[in-house]
C-alpha cells in the first residue's frame, strides 16, 4: 500500500450569502464543500466527478489554499496545511500545484511563454536562479513536447491542445509533487483530449507525481485514474477503485451519471437502461434535508429525508468490491448487458 501523500479530513468551505450594501448582513450561506473526506496515495491518480455546480473547483480551491477552511482539515505528509500563512505556506504550496481548465482565458496573453512557464521562479527563485531561468524553460518546454525555440512566442501563436501543455509546463515548474487538474481537457477539441492525457500520464511515470483529476463525467476520468470519487452538492457520495466504481456502483447517482456514459458497442447501447434523472440540482445554499439526492432518487423513502446518510462500505459489498458509498439503500444494479 501506497503512503498517503495529502488526507482530508471532513473539510467544509461555505461562502457567506450577504445582504444589504452599506452593512452587509450574512443571511445564508453557499454550502460549496459540506464535510468532505478522502485520501490521495503518494502516485496515484484520484479522479473526481459531479455535475456542474457540486463543488470540484472549490475543493480544489481550499486544497491549494487559494482559499480557506471553513473548517476541517488537510494533510500534507501529515501536516496540517489548511491554516497556514507566510512562509510556511508559501513552502507547501510548492508541493500542490493547479492546472487549469481553460488554455484560453488561464494564460496572460501580453506575456510570452517563457514568462508564463518561468513565472513561478519569481516566487520560489531557489528552484531555478536567475542565470538558469531560461534553461530551465527550455527544458519544460521539451518535456511538455513543445518546441524550446518558442520561448519568445505569445499564447494566440498556439492551439488550445499547445496551449494546455504551456499550462502543464507552468504547474510542473517548481517540481510539486501533486498535481490537480480541473477539468483540463474539457475546453478542447475530443482529438486532441487523448493527447493531453496521455502526456499527463507520461509525465506522472517520470515524475512520480500524484493527481487529483476533476471532470464532469466519469467516461473521461476511466482511462486515467486509479480510483474515482463521486461528488453531489457538496457531498463525495461515492469513492472507490476504477472497477469498483464502474462495475459496482451502489449509489444510485453514480449509477446514474454511469448510464450517461456513452458506450462504443451498439448492442450495448441498445440493451442498456439508461436513468434519466428527474429534476435540477436544488441550491448548495438550501440543500435537501438527510440524503442531498433524495429529490432526484428514484428509491427515495422516509429515511432519506431524516437521516444523512454516512460515506462508509455498505454490508451488499463484500471482498474486492468492497468500497464506501453513502446511500441508505445502496445495491449494485443490474445492468442488462454487461
Ligand atoms: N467565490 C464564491 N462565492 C460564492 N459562491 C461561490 C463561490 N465560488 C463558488 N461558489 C458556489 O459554490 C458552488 C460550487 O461551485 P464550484 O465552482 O466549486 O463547482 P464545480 O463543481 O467546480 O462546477 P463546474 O463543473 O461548473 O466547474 C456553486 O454553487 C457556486 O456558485
Ligand atoms: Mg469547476
Amino acid at each position: 500500500m501506497a503512503e498517503n501523500i495529502l488526507e482530508v479530513k471532513d473539510l467544509v468551505k461555505h461562502y457567506p450569502l450577504t445582504q444589504g450594501i452599506l452593512f452587509k448582513k450574512q443571511v445564508g450561506a453557499v454550502k460549496a464543500v459540506d464535510g468532505i473526506s478522502f485520501e490521495l496515495k503518494k502516485g496515484e491518480t484520484l479522479g473526481i466527478v459531479g455535475e456542474s455546480g457540486c463543488g470540484k473547483s472549490t475543493l480544489a480551491k481550499v486544497l491549494m489554499n487559494l482559499e480557506r477552511a471553513t473548517s476541517g482539515q488537510v494533510l500534507f505528509k501529515g501536516e496540517d496545511i489548511s491554516q497556514l500563512s507566510g512562509a510556511a505556506l508559501k513552502a507547501v504550496r510548492r508541493n500542490i500545484q493547479m492546472v487549469f481548465q481553460d488554455p484560453y482565458t488561464s494564460l496572460n496573453p501580453r506575456m510570452t511563454v517563457g514568462d508564463i512557464i518561468g513565472e513561478p521562479f519569481e516566487i520560489h527563485p531557489e528552484v531555478a536562479p536567475k542565470g538558469d531561468r531560461r534553461k530551465a524553460v527550455q527544458d519544460l518546454l521539451d518535456v511538455v513536447g513543445l518546441n524550446p525555440e518558442y520561448i519568445n512566442r505569445y499564447p494566440h501563436q498556439f492551439s488550445g491542445g499547445q496551449r494546455q501543455r504551456i499550462g502543464i509546463a507552468r504547474g510542473l515548474a517548481l517540481k510539486p509533487e501533486i498535481i490537480i487538474c480541473d477539468e483540463p481537457v474539457s475546453a478542447l477539441d475530443v482529438s486532441v483530449q487523448a493527447q493531453v492525457i496521455n502526456l499527463l500520464e507520461q509525465l506522472q511515470g517520470d515524475f512520480g507525481l500524484s493527481y487529483m483529476f476533476i471532470a464532469h463525467d466519469l467516461s473521461i476520468v476511466r482511462h486515467i485514474s486509479d480510483r474515482v470519487g463521486v461528488m453531489y452538492l457538496g457531498k463525495m457520495v461515492e469513492i472507490g477503485s476504477d472497477e469498483e466504481i464502474y462495475e459496482n456502483a451502489t449509489h444510485p447517482y453514480t449509477q446514474a451519471l454511469l448510464s450517461a456514459v456513452p458506450v462504443p458497442d451498439p448492442t450495448a447501447r441498445e440493451s442498456r437502461d439508461r436513468i434519466v434523472l428527474a429534476g435540477d440540482i436544488p441550491s448548495p445554499a438550501n440543500p435537501p434535508s438527510g440524503c442531498r439526492f433524495r429529490t432526484r432518487c428514484w428509491k427515495a423513502e422516509d429515511r432519506c429525508a431524516e437521516e444523512i446518510p454516512l460515506l462508509a462500505v455498505p454490508s451488499v459489498l463484500e471482498g474486492p468490491a468492497a468500497h464506501e458509498s453513502a446511500c441508505h439503500f445502496p445495491e449494485v444494479r443490474e445492468q442488462a448487458a454487461a
